[in-house]
């Protein structure tokens, strides 16, 4: 018996006879000598077999084995510059698990309808593998930027009775007879957290009922939130600008191969280093007007905008002082310009669009009070959030990311649908 190894250690066993278990990905033979490439989900190597290194009954076997058929493979490791990861396997023994039906996929162009019909089956594809082994990198970087900064992990509740980016794009369901929202954003949980550990996170999915569709836009996605007590809105943007240069920076560094799958021209992701511009709101109208765009002042940005202003930058944006009018119920005025928020969105470059959202927090209880008001919100819902502001209620502030857009601009895919395992979108709840 041999060892069963995983691909990606194969380095490791040169010289030696390993198994290998996993699938058929692609096969070319003659009747001298046949090559398949098994995959593992750690990787693909390519096994060489001639009739000579196999009884007669697996040669055979070997020219009926069909695509993604589950087998499991011996033989010896061998160095080879040529082969992808450096290795390939002499084939000795080979045994068939299951001999799969017609594979749908095939490599020729499919629909992206027909694809995501068959995202159950597409994650198999080396893009779609290559997206979410980055996703799945990229999560621990994001998680442990937090942890080695002292912050703490608040968990916050998916079923909610209040709304927090406006009610037009909640999720209702049925809590025994009460209606609940799934949560748009762990935010308003963070806040009292924060009271209490100082510096806190939350990480999960959120959900927003966006009637659009957009490449932009799930109905489902991930969300990293921080909140920090006494921080003012220049504290949130600086821990924003130096979050998003730190994972980008690591996930060059730790995602070569991905990157290379994706054949990702990572020189804009290399200039993604500190400081990053910051301009007022003001000056991002005049960037659209310079740009022959009609924008008003007071108007908010869409995907086009979002994609002229960051094109005058080489590295992401921050725009700040957002007029409040456009903005969330819970946003601090600017006390110098009451209309303006202190709030910020980080535009990301390549029109990715934007990646974090933020703000400084309203403290004082009346101004909050009146603003739940102005906003029709039933401030019976959130009188814990209120406490907040009446049991040593301080400046705070905090951002949100979305998971899923950065994703997809470190790995320069267009359409947020292949940066999550199963994507929610309008008009796509399956599989
Ligand atoms: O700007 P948003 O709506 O901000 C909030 O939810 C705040 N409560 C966060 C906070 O301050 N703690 O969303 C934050 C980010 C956006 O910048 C965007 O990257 C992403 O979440 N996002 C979406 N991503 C995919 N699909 C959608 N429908 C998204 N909506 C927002
Ligand atoms: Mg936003």
């Amino acid at each position: 018996m041999s060892d069963t190894v995983y691909i990606e250690d194969l380095g490791a066993h040169d010289g030696a006879t390993v198994t290998v278990r996993g699938w058929l990905y692609n096969k070319r033979s003659s009747g001298k000598i046949a090559f398949l490439q098994v995959r593992d989900g750690t990787g693909i190597v390519q096994a060489v077999a001639t009739p000579g290194d196999v009884d007669a009954a697996t040669w055979e076997l070997i020219g009926e084995l069909t695509q993604e058929s589950s087998i499991v493979v011996s033989g010896s490791v061998r160095a080879d510059d040529r082969a992808p990861g450096g290795h390939e396997l002499g084939l000795q023994r080979l045994e068939l698990v299951q001999m799969a039906g017609e594979y749908p996929i095939s490599p020729k162009e499919h629909g992206i309808e027909f694809l995501m019909d068959h995202r159950h089956l597409w994650l198999r594809s080396s893009r779609q593998h290559a997206a979410l082994r980055l996703r799945s990198k990229l999560i621990h970087i994001c998680r442990s930027y937090y942890h080695d900064r002292g912050f703490v992990l608040i968990d916050s509740p998916i079923l909610t009775p209040t709304s927090v980016e406006g009610t037009t794009t909640l999720f209702t369901t049925d809590y025994f007879g009460e209606p609940a929202f799934l949560s748009q954003s762990g935010q308003l949980y963070l806040e009292p957290a924060c009271m209490a550990h100082g510096r806190v996170y939350c990480f999960g999915p959120t959900f927003r009922a966006e009637k659009s569709k957009t490449r932009r836009h799930l109905m489902e996605f991930w969300m990293l939130e921080p909140e920090v007590a006494y921080a003012t809105l220049d504290d949130c943007m600086d821990l924003a600008e130096d979050f998003i240069e730190h994972i980008v920076q690591r996930s060059l560094e730790e995602c070569k191969e991905e990157l290379e799958v994706l054949e990702r021209d990572t020189a804009g992701l290399e200039r993604v280093v500190q400081p990053f511009p910051r301009i007022h709101y003001d000056e991002a109208v005049e960037i659209l007007r310079e740009a022959g765009e009609d924008f008003d002042w007071g108007s908010d940005f869409g995907g086009g905008h979002e994609t002229v202003i960051s094109k005058a930058f080489d590295r992401p944006v921050l725009v700040h002082r957002f007029p409040a009018a456009i903005k969330a119920f819970y946003m601090e005025p600017d006390p110098g310009r009451r209309e303006v928020a202190l709030a910020a969105d980080m535009i990301a470059p390549e029109g990715y669009g934007e990646i974090v959202g933020g703000s400084q927090r309203i403290h004082d209880p009346e101004l909050l009070l009146a603003r739940l008001r102005q906003h029709g919100l039933d401030e019976r819902n959130y009188q814990w959030y209120m406490d907040i502001r009446r049991y040593g209620s301080v400046p705070h502030s905090g951002f949100g990311m979305g998971l899923e857009r950065v994703v997809a601009w470190i790995c320069g895919l267009p359409h947020l649908r292949e940066t999550i395992p199963y994507p929610r979108m309008l008009g796509r709840l399956r599989p």
